[in-house]
């Protein structure tokens, strides 16, 4: 799913890597948008002024001293120092707190969404919404396409930072305290999101995914995210789904629907169904699962999950057979 080049300015900097699926010059929603223009405006309007007032320092230091007397002239320094400021901070106050409005008052309708920032990995919360019975996943928001969505974040640990780019908004995920967000997406597609605060080793590996369904495919993700997983129905799946059992595996993660109902790791109940692993890491399939079982400390050192190295591969196999099975 290639994000398409949006505005000019995206399309001018897709050589320098700024366009696809995480910018924030690539705006799919409104809060985006207007965030956009405002960097448009600053950055274009800071580079007019800063041209003129260098031209203006060259013209006053090289110019003959009869020429350049007007520069200390009253009516220069009342037109250049005062008015023209006065004129334009007036103009900018106003735009800037407007685009800068409270986004964290849920808009009536919007979809709520509870994400809690760990080292290094998000668990996210879908609460019951009417009929609809509440449930978790990790490292992924799916969203529907046009209806607004309401996140709250918080952290379980240090202080992390959520942040889609192509949504706008950046906010602190803050131990004891619950932040809130609100952002529309306006077109289907995938953006990634990122942790944007310093929180130790594996910052830098703290991905997720934001995912736009158009409304009817979002409802048919959201009737199967609430489901209990699916029982095993091969000889390979079923052995791992008992070696899930007998290697613990339950003690820190839930499967909904079976004995594991840790809840210290990612809840992986439809693990299958996601895009990728190790919070944006990793393709999700089973190739990648069972390097991740057997070698985590050595992929993300740090992350709190151990190695099982001594597992077989055949073990390994069956184990992250069943996991991808998990749709
Ligand atoms: Cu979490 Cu940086």
């Amino acid at each position: 799913n290639s994000a398409k080049c949006g505005t000019g300015l995206s399309c001018a900097l897709a050589v320098a890597g700024c366009s696809g699926v995480q910018s924030a010059l690539d705006p799919a929603g409104g809060d985006a948008q207007r965030i956009y223009w405002l960097t448009v405006i600053m950055t274009v309007g800071g580079t007019l002024i800063f041209l003129l007032v260098t031209g203006l320092l060259l013209y006053a230091i090289f110019a003959a001293p009869e020429r350049r007397a007007w520069l200390g002239g009253r009516r220069t320094i009342v037109v250049g120092g005062l008015a023209f400021p006065i004129v334009v901070l007036s103009v900018l106050l106003p735009y800037g707190l407007t685009v800068m409005r409270d986004t964290d008052v849920p808009t009536p309708g919007a979809l709520p969404i509870e994400v809690v920032g760990e080292q290094y990995w998000w668990r996210v919360r879908y609460p019951a919404e009417q009929e609809r019975g509440e449930f978790l996943t990790a490292n992924e928001l799916v969203v529907p396409v046009g209806r607004p969505v309401f996140v709250s974040v918080t952290s379980a640990d240090v202080i992390h930072s959520f942040w889609i780019p192509n949504f706008g908004g950046k906010i602190d995920m803050i131990p004891g305290r619950i932040n809130r967000l609100n952002f529309t997406a306006e077109r289907p597609g995938i953006y990634r999101g990122v942790c944007a605060e310093f929180c130790g080793d594996q910052h830098a590996r703290m991905a997720f995914d934001v995912i736009a369904l158009e409304p009817e495919a979002f409802e048919a993700w959201r009737l199967e995210q609430v489901k209990p997983a699916r029982e095993p129905d091969l000889p390979l799946l079923a052995r791992g789904r008992e070696l899930f059992r007998t290697g613990g595996c339950g003690s820190c993660h839930a499967v909904r629907g079976t004995e594991a109902n840790g809840q210290f790791g990612p809840d992986l109940t439809h693990v299958g169904s996601r895009r990728t692993i190790g919070a944006g890491q990793f393709p999700n399939n089973i190739g990648t699962l069972a390097g991740w079982i057997a070698n985590v400390q050595h992929i993300k050192p740090d992350a709190r999950m151990p190695s099982y190295g001594s597992l077989t591969g055949e073990d390994l196999r069956a184990l992250a057979g069943y996991l991808e099975s998990l749709k």
